[in-house]
């Protein structure tokens, strides 16, 4: 089990999430074995997020909300990141697997995204659902090693000493930070980039994966031209124009294509994110040895 994957099941106790409890390959464990879990992978309660965390009034921030609300980044428009990243199901989908853009309806997140995908291809549903747990983006900005179930999307050291962890193509160096993204189940391939953080590297990654927000029909778009698909399709509606310019404080002579780009759209997507914390809670409390859990949240 990666660190991750510990932090997920002991997540999914304060995200409420019982759908496990019954799950029969759980079993009761005591203070002491979680303690040295906890430990083995360094969880100390007090997290410190990857990204700054501003107040919610901050115009990036709200900039960031609206654009994880639209269903303008993705191409057809059926899918917002809040699709498979609501809040209110706790920053995932509540869904085993999530319903990407098959359904052509941007609002619909959980259950009743699964039920309109099921209506719609009631004999082949299963088939058409993304092959990957939608985890929630709650936190997210706490990890500092990497993102994703499989942890391929990771910073590289830069100017590591050992060559050898970088693939030719990463090279080093740079004002950013150098991330990389490895294989992984979405077609995206292989890349580095060079960003502030890790939630901004990802931001960059659902508008282009097939499953998630670009569709599987619009198959010839390299990532490229999508990206300036999408830009341009913010850059032309005067409503973006307006809240980018206020964002990034823009003056009144700046024109919507200098100030809209694809850097600013990840930079406002990661900044709201990294606003998610949710980290005043009864499992943190424990882990400070400041408060109990109970034994059903315990076994998860
Ligand atoms: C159709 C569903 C879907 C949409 C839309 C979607 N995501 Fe995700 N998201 C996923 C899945 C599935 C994963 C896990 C992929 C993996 O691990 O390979 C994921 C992973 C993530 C992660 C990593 C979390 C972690 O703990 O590693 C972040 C952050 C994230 N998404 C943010 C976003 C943002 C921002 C958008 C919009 C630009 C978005 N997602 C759109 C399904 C979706």
């Amino acid at each position: 089990m990666n660190n991750k994957t510990v932090f997920f099941y002991l997540g999914v106790v304060f995200f409420g999430l019982s759908r496990f409890a019954d799950a029969d390959v759980l079993t009761d464990i005591s203070d002491a074995s979680i303690g040295k879990l906890l430990r083995s992978h360094q969880i100390t309660g007090t997290p410190e997020p990857d990204t700054p965390v501003e107040p919610f009034t901050s115009p990036v921030v709200k900039l960031g909300k609206k654009l994880f609300f639209s269903p303008d980044l993705s191409l057809s428009g059926a899918v917002s990141c809040a699709s498979c990243h609501h809040p209110q199901t706790a920053g995932g989908d509540g869904l085993a697997l999530p319903v990407g853009v098959i359904v052509n309806d941007h609002t619909l997140f959980g259950q009743k995204r699964l039920d309109a995908l099921k209506g719609l291809y009631p004999d082949q549903y299963e088939e058409l659902l993304i092959p990957r747990n939608s985890p929630t983006v709650f936190n997210a900005s706490l990890y500092r090693e990497n993102l994703f179930w499989d942890g391929r999307l990771q910073y590289l050291q830069e100017a590591l000493p050992d060559a050898g962890m970088a693939s030719p193509a990463c090279g080093v160096g740079g004002n950013g930070r150098l991330v990389r993204l490895g294989n992984g189940y979405s077609n995206v391939r292989p890349e580095c980039y060079e960003e502030k953080n890790l939630l901004q590297a990802q931001a960059r990654l659902p508008m282009v994966s097939p499953f998630e927000m670009k569709g599987l029909k619009d198959a010839h778009y390299n990532h490229h031209e999508l990206y300036e698909v999408i830009i341009q399709r913010l850059q032309s509606n005067p409503q973006w124009c307006s809240v980018f310019r206020q964002a990034f404080a823009e003056s009144e002579a700046a024109t919507c294509q200098e100030m809209i780009h694809i850097d600013r759209v990840t930079e406002a997507l990661s900044r709201f994110q990294g606003h998610l914390l949710f980290i005043d809670n009864a499992f943190f409390r424990y882990v400070k040895g400041k408060g109990d859990l109970t034994p059903l949240e315990k076994r998860g």
